[in-house]
């Protein structure tokens, strides 16, 4: 059984902390919140497991097999850091930092430490995702024109996330919170890509995060690539990373929906291929017995955040 430990326990560490304790080859044997009541209550909740308020202790006191960081964007670095330095096996939120600085000195020292690092970036894991890239690798599209990602937000934040951070420009805003997920996607599934030309723009508020953005992205074969996200507008929440090419159009829409047509045709829903769904937590059991697996590592977490900070600031 492997023994994890969970650094931040906000609504994803809560949401992750069931896979582990849902996962017959884990279990959670420590949490760690610096709010307090927050610590005990998850580890009551977790049948008395020990319950940490600052996670050095935790990784002083515990003999842990991995641990999974999971607190706000602009504490992954020293948190992060911290797990490395003690040589422990490391599962990071997404973006992988606050800063390419920062996001390059994980990388190194996750590659000095030899450990298993890892990014949860569960489109990876999902059969909507994973069914677009195979319909993608087969030629689906054709030769590809362009691609596109639309963000739209009637709210920002969303009402279930509402919190401080993810409303600042600091450290939220969908561009980092969301648009990473599509970023990390368009380099794994089209390769590298590099920013053209980024209009951000913010609301009066000189601390709150963007409420538009207008990006275009070049593939290394000069194919062009749309960001189009928008906030504080009328409408439903509408996420579609889409690929447009000389044979057809095909979207991944609202992280879990495809749809796609041939050219002439209408844009239908689209069939999942249900048998390609993996499970990050397999795949972290996997890479800790050194079995081969499929992570997502801080090498692509610090890719993605440098085309990220390019959108970010403008
Ligand atoms: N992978 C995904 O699909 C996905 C989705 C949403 C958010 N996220 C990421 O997950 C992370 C957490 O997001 P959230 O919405 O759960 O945030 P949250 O604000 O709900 O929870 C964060 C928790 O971390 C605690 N915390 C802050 N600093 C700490 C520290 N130094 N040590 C210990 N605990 C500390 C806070 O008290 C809070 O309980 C962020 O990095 C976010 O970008 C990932």
């Amino acid at each position: 059984m492997l023994k994890v430990g969970v650094i931040g326990l906000g609504a994803i560490g809560q949401r992750l902390i069931k896979g582990f304790e849902g996962h017959p080859d884990t279990v959670i044997a420590a949490v760690c919140d610096t709010f307090e009541e927050r610590a005990k209550e998850v580890a009551t909740e977790l049948g008395g497991v020990q319950a940490f308020n600052d996670h050095n202790n935790m990784l002083e006191q515990t003999d842990l097999d991995l641990v999974y960081v999971a607190v706000p964007p602009k504490f992954h670095h020293a948190v992060a850091s911290d797990v490395l330095a003690k040589g422990i096996h490391i599962l990071c939120e997404k973006p992988l930092a606050n800063s390419v600085e920062e996001a390059a000195s994980l990388l190194k020292q996750a590659q000095d430490a030899g450990v298993v690092n890892a990014m949860n970036f569960p489109l990876n894991y999902s059969a909507g995702s994973k069914s677009f890239e195979k319909l993608i690798n087969d030629n689906y599209v054709g030769e590809l024109r362009r691609v596109q990602l639309k963000m739209h937000f009637p709210e920002w934040p969303r009402p279930w996330q509402q919190n401080a951070w993810v409303a600042s420009k600091e450290q939220g805003g969908y561009v980092l919170e969301v648009g990473v997920h599509f970023i990390q996607q368009l380099q794994k599934i089209f390769g590298e890509v590099r920013v053209k030309d980024v209009q951000i723009q913010f609301p009066e508020n000189p601390k709150a995060s963007e409420n538009a953005i207008l990006a275009i992205l070049e593939l290394s074969d000069g194919t062009p690539v749309l960001i189009d996200g928008m906030s504080q507008i009328a409408g439903k929440e509408e996420i579609t990373f889409t690929a447009y090419g000389t044979k057809g159009t095909l979207s991944l829409l609202n992280w879990g929906q495809l749809e796609g047509g041939k050219l002439g045709e209408e844009i239908l829903p689209l069939e999942l291929d249900s048998s390609l769904a993996d499970s990050l937590i397999d795949n972290l059991v996997k890479a800790l017995r050194g079995e081969e697996a499929t992570i997502i590592d801080f090498a692509a977490g610090y890719e993605a955040q440098v085309v990220l900070e390019e959108l970010r600031k403008g």
